[in-house]
């Protein structure tokens, strides 16, 4: 079977948040399934340097040319969108220098969409897909192009990686966009009187899914549903959670059993100028935004602190966030790096003893999978895929010996503080400790499950009539 994955951006060439490492994993793991999947990406400048192949035209688009361009991403071969009009420039892929969106984001992924659905309709470099694979708003309007170039019949899965990006644009866009009226209606994309490129996708896709099986119950509710709950629970028999995976090869720790951590603890210990400490070495590595809830954790800090516990955190984003963290890092157990580094985040998770994620709403996740695959035992809230992923270490869990992690439920900053402070008694029992490093360690994380699932779903989308 032939796939199109349609995505706006894919490690190692581009990255924002976790999207990149899953749109970047899918082809290699879903071709042990027999599956050709091929990627569709903008023409960003660092993604134009891997587009050197063939090419195939589709004309003016918002105002300038744009061409499709064979590239090559190791073994996966890349479609790469090149309308330099609307992909090359300085600045982030969504945010320009000011920190707001592109005033045409709007049509620079209704550009994405539309060319998707145009190698859906007429295939490119003599390929053509059976099914394309969407990845959140920023390929949502793909099937409503599709059926504009009489290519309904081609089959369409969208995935949702996080509902609270909805690709909202003004009514007075829709025939910029090239949209029909007809579709703007509640029934339709429109959301509250605005253009809605994710409820598009999600209305008018074969088949929907979304990163865990718990946030795909999370999203029929309104605490979750962010405004779509109600289009998602009309669709409830066509949705789907399928877990993301992470990339054993990319992610493989530089040692095989819990003792190898210590030489890169204390490197790591040097490297945020942290002291010894008679507590467990906490990390956070995140998007610094209201999603992550780590403004809980400023709260449950001092806590963790005067328990002997450390915090090493790097992220970037919410300036406020970044402003609070540096101030906590006043304390000499809080050390802060505010950027974007991943050789450092590896070197984070090889040396930590416990990695913290407090979100509100978390769809999947990552950097769990991550420190359970380190043994940098998980602490996380109870929601979405660190629900699914993470084993808590309850009292029938360490009895059975199963435990990888912590949970805590409800997501506030008391039971944070409660949490931390069973993790740092947990600490002082090394032997039940290591005993969860072993555990966590040996957790499956890898995509063999999910990527069978992935495949067992394209092939009952496409053979439905
Ligand atoms: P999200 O996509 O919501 O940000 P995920 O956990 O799915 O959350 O993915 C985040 C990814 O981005 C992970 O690979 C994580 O390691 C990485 N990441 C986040 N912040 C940083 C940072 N400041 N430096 C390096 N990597 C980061
Ligand atoms: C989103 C979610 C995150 C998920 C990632 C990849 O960014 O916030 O939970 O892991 O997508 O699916």
């Amino acid at each position: 079977m032939r796939v199109l994955s349609v995505a706006s951006e894919c490690v190692p060439l581009i990255k924002t948040g976790g999207l990149a490492d899953v749109a970047g994993a899918l082809p290699g793991a879903l071709a042990e399934c027999g599956i050709d999947m091929r990627t569709l990406l903008p023409g960003y400048p660092p993604v134009i340097a891997a587009a050197q192949g063939t090419e195939h035209d589709i004309g003016a688009l918002f105002g300038g040319p744009a061409r499709i361009v064979e590239g090559r991403l190791g073994d996966t071969v890349l479609y790469v969108l090149d309308a330099p009009h609307l992909f090359d420039r300085a600045g982030g892929i969504y945010l320009g220098p000011d920190g707001r969106d592109w005033p045409d984001n709007a049509e620079r992924f209704a550009a994405l969409s539309y060319a998707a659905a145009r190698i859906g309709a007429e295939g490119a470099m003599g390929w053509t897909p059976d099914l394309l694979h969407l990845h959140d708003w920023q390929a949502g309007l793909t099937p409503v192009y599709l059926h504009q170039l009489d290519a309904a019949p081609m089959k369409t899965l969208i995935t949702v990686h996080n509902i609270a990006f909805q690709g909202l644009a003004p009514a007075g866009k829709l025939e910029l966009l090239g949209l029909p009226d007809s579709g703007f209606t509640s029934e339709g994309f429109e959301y509250w009187g605005q253009i809605s490129a994710l409820k598009a996708g999600l209305v008018y896709s074969d088949a929907i899914s979304t990163v865990s099986a718990t946030y795909a119950t999370e999203l029929l509710t309104p605490e979750y549903g962010m405004g779509l709950d109600g289009v998602l629970r009309s669709r409830r028999a066509d949705l789907h959670g399928i877990l993301n995976g992470i990339d054993g090869t990319s992610w493989l720790p530089p040692y095989k059993s819990p003792r190898g951590k210590a030489k890169h603890k204390a490197a790591l210990r040097q490297e945020f100028g942290l002291p010894e400490a008679e507590g467990p070495l906490c990390i956070v590595i995140s998007r610094l935004t209201e999603q992550k809830g780590l403004d809980l954790l400023l709260e449950a800090l001092p806590d963790l602190i005067e328990a002997g516990g450390q915090l090493a955190l790097l992220g970037s984003g919410d300036p406020q966030l970044e402003a609070a963290f540096r101030k906590a890092a006043g304390d000499p157990n809080v050390s802060v790096r505010i950027g974007y580094d991943e050789p450092l985040s590896r070197r984070m998770m090889s040396g930590a003893d416990a990695i913290l994620v407090p979100s509100r709403f978390e769809p999947c996740g990552l950097t769990q999978l991550y420190g359970l695959r380190y043994g940098t035992l998980p602490v996380v809230a109870l929601t979405g895929g660190l629900a699914d992923t993470v084993i808590n270490a309850s009292p029938a869990a360490l009895a059975a010996g199963c435990a990888t992690g912590l949970q805590f439920h409800p997501v506030t900053a008391d039971a944070l503080r409660i949490t931390l402070a069973r993790l740092s008694s947990l600490w002082q029992d090394q032997p039940v400790w290591q005993r969860m490093m072993r555990n966590a360690m040996a957790h499956p994380v890898g995509w063999d499950q999910s990527a069978r699932a992935y495949a067992d779903l394209y092939e009952s989308i496409v053979s439905r009539p």
